[in-house]
């Protein structure tokens, strides 16, 4: 099949509004819009002003309506309990109305935030659906984030209510959220004055009372009512996801109901080639953007079957499991993180657990949130026999930026690329001064203005943060922070990260925020934290400590210390496991780290000694350090 993908481009930059008003007809609209796009609106514009519409209606009721009532809508499939779970869109839609009803019992209204921090289970998606239904704002926080990253949330979302579960489960061990949940509580400045918790048998917990209700008695009482579907405008929030900027405080990344809407029920068809009815299996969490964007909506959008999955590639039991759900449940598109790849290939290299299963179902492998290295794509296709699509985006945009859209016709692959821009992105590649580079050359990537739908409007609360972090360096245009190249052929290359964002097992993760905690040690005097190459996750931190003067404890013990600082106030998931003292750190005259150049050395790739360095010597110390770890220079 030839490609109609310059087509579609061409037509979308020929005539945006026009595109994007076609695109919408997928949607149901209670009020059509005044303007398909409001230049005069938020700090760059705003899409389909004026329309009023509900999110829960497109990814459930009408579905019910139209004949899908006895498909499943949820498949959950968890490897770490051995239970499944189908859930219809008519049983989708029951249980969505019971926590809906709940929800307004407890008082929550339009507008009013609700923070969900919950396992992988089909509760959490319940309750970001019932959360659209009443227009409320959700706020899914990650599981792996520690009760510090939590009450930072609660501060800045000022939530009326919080849905847990009591635990999550990760493989060989019960990872109590409670606990988590109640001393955030206690950390935050901002009360939350209820909190509806799901209690999973593998951790019972103490409800505190007046505060806390067990989620499955609330909505046991309130199975059997209805609530509609309130009536929001397309431009107000559907929900906020914080992902690591560049100090601790986390972003607030905005997402709005009718470009989501749009956006997303486009991709599906164009990008991932998943027609209603089909299985899409978003292995992710659905802490995540993607988890967010696809599992929790765009299947449903559709009308599809979305796949919850709580287990991990290996280990739950083994290199087989991604085998055995899209056999059993006949996964169409497959969408992962290159890690999860990286992980089975590591346990199972010749992928002998792959010829134990029936794949005939599964038809794309689409690969997100890292660089995909070569070795890891071929051998998927080898071993799968389906096209490997690596494809980027950022929890900005919410839906991929650039892709090979399998929907439109495959472009040819180039390794190394996540192939072209789509519709609704200008990608342009320029130099730190705005200028535009030559075709192949490296620069910063940007996006001219306005984004497309579904991508971030705005940072909740902030504009200024917004204009400050994405748009005021090259006027006209957003600034991914991703460095990168756009060769002759207009195929995208995405090289690193232009800001203090390491990507660790597909995770993004801020070393500012590591370096904040890290300094709040009494004995460190001052941090750098990096991201090194790791085989497995991509990249991990590494941090250095400089001791301040007259610490008399031992190095090591220090050096452990925060490791368990970070793990105590991030969480886990940030997989900080080394940390090395260092009597200096290398910094240019102007007092800067040389953060990159001790990357660079670390990774053991080309490095000139940077023209600014203050002291040469304080690379030589590094290095030896370095070494002694056996990292770097072999
Ligand atoms: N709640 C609590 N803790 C969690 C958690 C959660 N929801 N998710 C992860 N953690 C913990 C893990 O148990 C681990 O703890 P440990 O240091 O005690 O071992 C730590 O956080 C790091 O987790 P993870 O990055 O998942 O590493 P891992 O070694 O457990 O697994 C992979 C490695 C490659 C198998 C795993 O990262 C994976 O499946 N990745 C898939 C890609 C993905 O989901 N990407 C998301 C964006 S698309
Ligand atoms: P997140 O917001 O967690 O989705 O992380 C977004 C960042 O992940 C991007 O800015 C990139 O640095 C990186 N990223 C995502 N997808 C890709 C990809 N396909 N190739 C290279 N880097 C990617």
């Amino acid at each position: 099949m030839t490609s109609r993908y310059k087509d579609v481009y061409r037509e979308w930059q020929t005539d945006p509004l026009a595109f994007w008003a076609h695109a919408a007809v997928a949607i149901d609209w209670f009020k059509p819009w005044d303007k398909v796009f409001d230049a005069e609106q938020g700090p760059y514009g705003r899409w389909y002003a004026g329309a009023q519409c509900n999110t829960c209606h497109n990814a459930v009721d009408r579905h019910v309506e139209q004949g899908r009532a006895d498909q499943p809508a949820l498949i959950y499939d968890s490897a770490v309990t051995g239970t499944q779970r189908r859930i219809t869109y008519a049983e989708l839609l029951d249980e969505v109305n019971a926590l809906a009803a709940v929800l307004i019992d407890k008082g929550v209204g339009k507008g009013d935030r609700v923070i969900i921090y919950m396992a992988m289970v089909p509760e959490a998606i319940v309750a970001m659906l019932a959360c659209a239904r009443i227009g409320a704002v959700h706020s899914v926080v990650f599981g792996g984030f520690a009760a510090h990253e939590l009450a930072t949330r609660i501060d800045d979302a000022k939530p009326v209510m919080i849905i847990a579960t009591s635990c999550g489960l990760e493989p060989g061990r019960v990872v109590a959220y409670k606990p988590m949940l109640d001393k955030a509580i206690e950390q935050a400045a901002h009360k939350v004055g209820t909190c509806l918790i799901l209690v999973r048998p593998q951790q019972p917990h103490e409800l505190v009372a007046d505060r806390d209700f067990d989620y499955a008695d609330a909505v046991a009482a309130a199975r059997g009512r209805k609530v509609p579907c309130a009536v929001v405008e397309a431009t107000d929030p559907l929900y906020i996801l914080y992902t690591s900027g560049t100090t601790g405080q986390p972003k607030g990344v905005v997402r709005d109901n009718g470009g989501h809407l749009v956006a997303l029920a486009w991709s599906m068809g164009a990008i991932y080639d998943t027609k209603p009815g089909e299985v899409f299996w978003a292995a992710s969490d659905i802490g995540w953007a993607v988890g967010h964007s696809y599992i929790a909506y765009a299947p449903l959008f559709i009308g599809a079957t979305s796949i919850i999955y709580e287990g991990k590639p290996v280990g739950t039991p083994d290199a087989g499991a991604f085998w055995r759900v899209i056999s059993e449940h006949k996964v169409k598109v497959l969408f992962t993180a290159p890690t999860a790849f990286r992980a089975i290939k590591k346990e199972d290299p010749k992928g002998e657990f792959i010829a134990r299963y029936d794949l005939s179902s599964l038809k794309y492998l689409f690969l997100a949130g890292e660089r995909a290295d070569t070795d890891t794509i071929k051998w998927a296709e080898e071993k799968l026999g389906v096209p490997v699509i690596d494809h980027w985006w950022q929890t900005e945009s919410g839906w991929p930026m650039a892709a090979n859209p399998a929907g439109l016709g495959m472009l040819p692959v180039k390794y190394g690329s996540p192939t072209v821009p789509m519709p609704g992105y200008d990608i342009q590649v320029l130099d730190d001064a705005g200028h535009p580079v030559k075709r192949g050359d490296l620069g910063n990537i940007v996006v001219k203005l306005p984004l497309p739908p579904s991508c971030l409007p705005t940072l909740w609360n902030a504009d200024k943060r917004f204009c400050e972090a994405y748009t005021s360096e090259f006027p006209g245009y957003y600034k991914t922070a991703d460095a990168g190249i756009v060769d002759e052929e207009g195929y995208v290359y995405i090289m690193s990260r232009t800001d203090d964002i390491i990507n660790v097992a597909g995770h993004r993760l801020s070393t500012g925020a590591m370096e904040e905690v890290l300094s709040s040690h009494p004995d460190v005097a001052e941090c750098a934290v990096i991201g090194i190459a790791d085989h497995l996750k991509g990249q991990v931190p590494c941090g250095f400590i400089v001791l301040k003067s007259g610490v008399t404890r031992a190095e090591s013990d220090i050096e452990q210390d925060c490791v368990v600082l970070i793990r105590e106030r991030i969480g886990p998931i940030a997989a900080f496991k080394l940390a090395i003292t260092a009597k200096r750190l290398p910094k240019t005259r102007s007092g800067k780290i040389l953060r990159g150049t001790m990357q660079k050395i670390a990774d053991q790739e080309p490095w000139n000694m940077p023209a600014t360095i203050d002291d040469p010597a304080i690379l030589d110390e590094i290095i030896v350090v370095l070494e002694a770890r056996g990292i770097g220079r072999k």
